[in-house]
């Protein structure tokens, strides 16, 4: 069946609910292909995907390795519930564990569906293990949607969810450009943060937290990147508290900051690494939890209860089996640091010639772009939370009419693009950032 363009988007828009918006203000475009990190729409117009989608589609479209792993499994065969032994479901889990740090020796991975049901099930690991109740995670944190990854979850989008369910406390981020303190240096605010942190411990009663639940580096927050020490930090009070370190790498692991998981640029080990998305980019929905070797041991002799008709899905694992190696082959973490230098080169000019632009924050190939109406005093250009003239979603507006496809969150517009991308495809890109940028600054300073 072919449909046009036309078609497709009266049945989007008549029949499906779409995530987080009005649904009477809906203006999606009809895609009908794509490739690498294009996209096509109907009438044969060009997109370019400088978003990953949602941070997901590490290897852009297309992918022909990953399609044929998944053509393959499904000639065989296309689900084995759990409790059967499977060959992609073995044998992505043993490649995960290996990419993990040493306390993973003997570690062990339960597959879910995606981010927030690997958050979910995180959560309950550490609980079971600790036997203590309490969750702490951050402010500026987004775990997923459902209701313990949406109650730890520190943003608005947790709001339709409370009062939520007893247990989870949140704490601030080390998000030192919006501190009301300017620190001396990274080591200053790193102390402030962690003291704060350990003070809520212990209000909170040391012996009642089961976990600190952390995106390893903020990412759909803005990009938010812990000062130096301050995950070690953290990890420490984790092991003076007897407390589970988790790992959100939903949205950074995967190569996206230039190591496989984010966790590596800081020196620390997780006890639990929560991963999702770039793990198969999508092909096949597919998210997990990796457990270090000493809870994982806790479970040889204690029923872990957990559970989901398609934890490990076949076709999933067999996506993920050919998507992990392909980051290996394609020498994907060297494409991410060549050009992730030349976007961190790219955004930090734009900071110095936009007066809207606040801060930049980057690592890899994640980024975003905090937008001020006054770069001393740093108020943002839209209030926190809310932005009743829709200002966000023009600018973002503007970027799309240049066929720049990404998102904001806040204040920020994300740049995220796939790690496939090439140094010249994203200069091309980044001049677009910088015309709309030159119209921000005279539209709404
Ligand atoms: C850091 C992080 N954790 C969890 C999730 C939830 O993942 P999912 O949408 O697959 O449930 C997301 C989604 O964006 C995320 O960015």
């Amino acid at each position: 069946m072919s449909m046009n363009g036309e078609l497709v988007l009266e049945n989007h828009k008549k029949y499906n609910l779409q995530s987080w918006s009005k649904q009477a203000e809906i203006n999606p475009i009809a895609m009908e292909k794509a490739d690498g990190i294009y996209m096509w729409d109907y009438e044969g117009n060009r997109y370019t995907d400088m978003s990953s989608q949602l941070v997901n589609l590490n290897v852009g479209h297309g992918n022909k390795v990953i399609v044929d792993a998944i053509k393959e499994q499904a000639d065989k065969f296309c689900f084995m519930s759990p409790g059967y032994a499977v060959e992609s479901r073995g044998t992505l889990a043993k490649m995960i564990v290996e990419l993990m740090p040493d306390n993973f020796k003997d570690g062990k991975v339960f597959f879910t569906n995606g981010g927030a049901d690997a958050n979910e099930n995180a959560i309950k690991i550490a609980r079971m293990y600790t036997g203590r109740k309490k969750i702490m995670s951050r402010y500026r944190s987004y775990h997923g949607s459902t209701f313990g990854a949406g109650n730890a979850t520190g943003e608005p989008r947790r709001f339709p969810l409370e009062p939520g369910v007893p247990g989870f406390v949140h704490f601030f981020d080390p998000y030192v450009y919006r501190e009301a303190i300017r620190f001396e240096s990274e080591e200053e605010a790193t102390k402030f943060y962690l003291a704060k942190l350990e003070e809520q411990i212990i209000y909170e009663g040391t012996d009642q937290i089961a976990a600190i639940l952390m995106e390893t580096i903020t990412g759909s927050n803005g990009v938010i990147i812990p000062p130096k020490g301050y995950l070690p930090g953290v990890r420490k009070l984790c092991d003076k508290y007897g407390i589970v370190m988790i790992c959100d790498e939903v949205m950074a692991g995967w190569g996206r900051t230039g190591k496989m998981f984010a966790f590596e640029n800081f020196d620390v080990k997780p006890d639990l690494v929560s991963f999702a998305k770039g793990v198969t980019c999508g092909y096949v929905q597919l998210g997990g939890v990796a457990v270090s070797g000493k809870i994982a041991h806790y479970f040889d002799h204690n029923t872990l209860m957990c559970g989901l008709t398609y934890s490990g899905h076949p076709l999933a694992c067999a996506a993920g089996v050919a998507c992990v190696n392909y980051y290996k082959d394609a020498e994907i973490l060297k494409n991410v640091e060549k050009v992730g230098t030349v976007l961190g080169e790219y955004l930090e000019d734009l900071k110095s010639s936009h007066p809207c632009v606040g801060d930049v924050r980057y690592i890899g190939l994640f980024s975003s772009i905090e937008l001020v109406k006054d770069k001393e005093t740093r108020e943002a250009l839209v209030p926190f939370g809310q932005d009743p003239e829709g200002i966000m979603s023009k600018i973002i507006g503007m970027l799309k009419a240049r066929r720049f496809m990404t998102y904001s969150h806040e204040n920020m517009i994300i740049i995220a693009p796939p790690l496939i991308i090439t140094e010249d495809q994203l200069r091309e890109e980044m001049d677009k950032v910088d015309e709309v940028l030159t119209e921000v600054d005279k539209l709404y300073l």
